[in-house]
C-alpha cells in the first residue's frame, strides 16, 4: 500500500492551482441521472471519490465518458435503480442517487451507508424528505427500498442541517409535481451550485444558498454543459499549509468569497492575506498565534477544516480550544498528533490544543481523508521524516497532493 514520506522544515513559496470542488462534483455529476442526453462537464477533479461516483453511474446505465478533467454523461440509457452495498461501503455519497432515481424512474434501491470512521451519519432526514414528497420508504436486508409515482411537491423543514439531505431532496423535489420549499436548508456553496446547474437544465430553483429553497417543478430536465466551482477544502488546506510554515503562497482558481471563516481565522492567527479576484496570496509569520475554532455548517467555520487547523494549533504560541460540533468522533487524528508530539486533551466535543515549539516526525496513520491532510500539514512543519500511511484517504479528495505540495518547495514523496 502506498505511504507519503515528508522531510518537515521547508517554508513552502510559490504559485498552486485549485482543482475542481469534490463535494460540488459529486452531485453535480449525480443530477445527471434527472435528463435524457448528453451533458458535459468541466473542471472535474481526478480523485478517487469521481472514480466511485462514474462507476456507479455506469452500472445505472448512464454512458460516461473521460478525458482529464472533462466528463461527458448521458443518462437516455438508464435501466436501473440500485447503488449496490460494496459502492456505498466506498463512498457514502453514493446515497445521492436515491432522489434523481426517485424523481426519473419512480423507484431507487440504495444500500444503507452504515457507520464510517467520523461517527454514525445517518440518512434518515434524506428518507423524511423523500417521504414529504410521497415516496413510500422501505427498510430492508441492508437496502433502503423507495417507490412513488410523480412525486408531489411540499413543505419540508430538516431537523438539522445536512448537506447531502438537502442536495439529495433538491434533485428529487425538481420534477416533482408543484411547489417544493425546503426550510433549514444547508447553505453551503457546493448546494447553490448543484442548484445552478439543475436550473440551466431547466428546474425552477429559488433560494438556493439560504436556508430556505422554493422549488416549482417542472416535467422535464434537459442535459447542461457545467464548470465545477473551485474546492473551498484544498484551497483552506494550502492556506493552512502556507501559513504553518512560515512561508508565502498565492492561491489561484479559487472562490476567496466561499471561504470567510478560515480567512478570518487565519488573520486572527498570525496570517497576512490579501485577498484578489480568483486568488488568495498568504504569509506565514515566525510562529502562528493560538485562536479558538467551533466548526458550524457553512458560513460558519467548516467541519473539512478542523483536523488541518488543529494540526496548525499544535505548533502555535499558546492554547486553543477546537469544538467539533457537526460529526462525533470527529478528532481522530488527535493521537496520531499526539504520537509526532503535539499536546493535545480531548473532552467530549472539544479538544483542547496547548501549542508546542516543534513536533517530530513520526510514522502516522491516516484514518478518514481530512485526517490525512492534517497530517501532510504536520508532517511539513516536523522535525525529520513523517510516514503517512493509508494514503488512500488521501486519494478520495485531494487532485496531485504531492505534486502541489512539491512545487511548492516541500519535501515530499509517495512511495508504492
Ligand atoms: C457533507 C460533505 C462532508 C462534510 C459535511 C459537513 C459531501 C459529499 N460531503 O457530508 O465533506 O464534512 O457535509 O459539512 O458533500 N445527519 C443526520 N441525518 C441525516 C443526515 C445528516 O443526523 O439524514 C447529521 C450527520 O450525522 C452530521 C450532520 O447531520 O452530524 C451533518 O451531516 P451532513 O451535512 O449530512 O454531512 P454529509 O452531507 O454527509
Amino acid at each position: 500500500m502506498d505511504r507519503i514520506f515528508i522531510r518537515g522544515g521547508n517554508r513552502l513559496c510559490g504559485t498552486v492551482h485549485i482543482s475542481g470542488a469534490k463535494n460540488a462534483a459529486l452531485p453535480i455529476l449525480f443530477s445527471s441521472l434527472l435528463a435524457a442526453g448528453a451533458s458535459r462537464y468541466r473542471r472535474v477533479p481526478r480523485l478517487r471519490d469521481i472514480d466511485s461516483t462514474l462507476g456507479l453511474l455506469a452500472t445505472l446505465g448512464v454512458a460516461v465518458e473521460r478525458r482529464g478533467a472533462e466528463v461527458g454523461l448521458d443518462a437516455s440509457g438508464l435501466n436501473r435503480w440500485e447503488a449496490p452495498y460494496d459502492l456505498v461501503r466506498k463512498m457514502r455519497a453514493s446515497v445521492l442517487v436515491l432522489g434523481p432515481l426517485l424523481a426519473r424512474m419512480g423507484r431507487a434501491r440504495v444500500s444503507l451507508p452504515g457507520g464510517c470512521a467520523i461517527g454514525a451519519r445517518p440518512i434518515d432526514l434524506h428518507l423524511k424528505g423523500m417521504e414529504a414528497l410521497g415516496a413510500e420508504i422501505r427498510l430492508e436486508h441492508g437496502y433502503v427500498t423507495a417507490r412513488a409515482g410523480r412525486l408531489r411537491g411540499a413543505e419540508f423543514t430538516f431537523d438539522r442541517v445536512t448537506v447531502t439531505g438537502t442536495e439529495n431532496v433538491l434533485m428529487a423535489a425538481v420534477l416533482a409535481e408543484g411547489r417544493t420549499v425546503l426550510r433549514n436548508a444547508a447553505r453551503e456553496p457546493e448546494v447553490a451550485a448543484l442548484a445552478e446547474v439543475l436550473n440551466r437544465m431547466g428546474a425552477r430553483i429559488d433560494g438556493a444558498g439560504s436556508s430556505e429553497i422554493t422549488v416549482e417543478g417542472v416535467a422535464e430536465l434537459h442535459p447542461v454543459e457545467a464548470e465545477i466551482i473551485p474546492d473551498r477544502i484544498e484551497t483552506g488546506t494550502f492556506l493552512a499549509a502556507a501559513a504553518v510554515t512560515g512561508g508565502r503562497v498565492e492561491i489561484r482558481d479559487c472562490e476567496p468569497r466561499h471561504l470567510g471563516a478560515v480567512l478570518d481565522k487565519l488573520r486572527r492567527a498570525g496570517a497576512e492575506i490579501t485577498v484578489g479576484e480568483r486568488a488568495i496570496t498568504v504569509s506565514g509569520p515566525e510562529r502562528l498565534k493560538s485562536v479558538d475554532i467551533q466548526t458550524q455548517p457553512y458560513p460558519g467555520f467548516p467541519t473539512d477544516m478542523q483536523a488541518q487547523f488543529m494540526a496548525l494549533m499544535s505548533v502555535a504560541e499558546g492554547v486553543s480550544v477546537i469544538s467539533e460540533t457537526i460529526f462525533e468522533n470527529r478528532f481522530i487524528h488527535v493521537s496520531e498528533l499526539s504520537r509526532m508530539g503535539a499536546d493535545i486533551v480531548i473532552s467530549g466535543d472539544t479538544a483542547t490544543v496547548r501549542g508546542v515549539r516543534r513536533l517530530s516526525g513520526a510514522p502516522v496513520m491516516a484514518s478518514d481523508l481530512r485526517a490525512s491532510a492534517c497530517l501532510v500539514l504536520a508532517g511539513l512543519v516536523a522535525e525529520n521524516t513523517t510516514e503517512i500511511h493509508r494514503v488512500y484517504h488521501l486519494d478520495r479528495g485531494y487532485e496531485a497532493l504531492e505534486a502541489k505540495f512539491a512545487a511548492l518547495g516541500a519535501e515530499i514523496r509517495r512511495v508504492g
